[in-house]
């Protein structure tokens, strides 16, 4: 069986405390996987405490990163900071950072591109909005966010990378993608990336409204890698029975 991932995006919830306390319950049901990384990406404030409690058992991550070492860039991280912290991956360009706060796809590359080049696991997420996908327009979308990056990449960037793909129609909505939607479309990231690399694509995770009830029809879809969840890894038992789905 190939590897699987399984990464818990908190986004902007929970305390320290509550941080600790619940990747306390993955480290420990995550103790028996054999095929399964399994990661948790708090809110920044909480991620280094978090780190602390779990230790080398789970990956820690966060949510985002700058491509600056230091400097005048109020409210941002940079990746010095990061390994100070023993910090394992990086996400960069998830959709809330896209679409909320306005990030474009060629600052999402600057930020992955750098955060690959300094060694970090780095989940970069692409995906397109339901207008996109209704108008046959999905493809086209994840190129662009795609070929921002690979115009930045050199070879020896890749072995750190794992994309994310995530319509953003599908996020936090309860609504997802049938598998015959998440075939068609990771292989046609995978298709793309070796089209514009001579590469073979990294791992291809999927996100938006994971569940237990649907992943494991999700997980057996071909080139999927994993998934990026939000709602249910924010529940200990959800998040930990869809690490066993993982393991099937
Ligand atoms: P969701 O979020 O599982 O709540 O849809 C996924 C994500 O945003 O990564």
């Amino acid at each position: 069986m190939t590897k699987r991932y399984l990464f818990a995006n908190w986004k902007m919830n929970l305390t320290e405390d509550e941080s600790v306390d619940l990747a306390k319950k993955f480290s420990e049901a995550s103790k028996s996987l054999k095929n399964t990384t399994v990661g948790v990406a708090p809110a920044t404030l909480n991620v280094s405490a978090t780190k602390k409690a779990v230790g080398s058992n789970l990956l820690v991550g966060t949510q985002n990163v700058y491509y600056e070492e230091k400097g005048a860039f109020t409210g941002e991280i940079s990746i010095p900071m990061l390994k100070a912290a023993g910090i394992d991956f990086t996400i960069t360009g998830h959709s809330e950072r896209r679409n909320i706060f306005g990030e474009s796809n060629e600052l999402v590359a600057k930020r992955t591109q750098k955060a690959l080049d300094e060694g970090l696991t780095t989940i970069f997420c692409i995906g397109e909005k339901l207008d996109a996908r209704e108008s046959g327009k999905t493809n086209d979308i994840l190129a662009g966010q795609i070929d921002a990056l690979t115009s930045l990449l050199q070879k020896k960037n890749y072995d750190n990378l794992i994309i994310a793909y995530e319509p953003v129609w599908a996020i936090g909505t309860g609504k997802v993608a049938t598998t015959k939607e998440i075939e068609e479309t990771h292989a046609f990231i995978a298709k793309h990336w070796k089209d514009q690399t001579g590469y073979d694509c990294p791992p291809i995770l999927y996100g938006g409204s994971v569940k237990p009830d649907n992943y494991a029809e999700i997980i057996k879809v071909p080139l999927v890698s994993g998934a990026l969840v939000g709602g249910a890894a924010l529940k200990a038992d959800q998040f930990t029975k869809l690490m066993e789905i993982s393991e099937e």
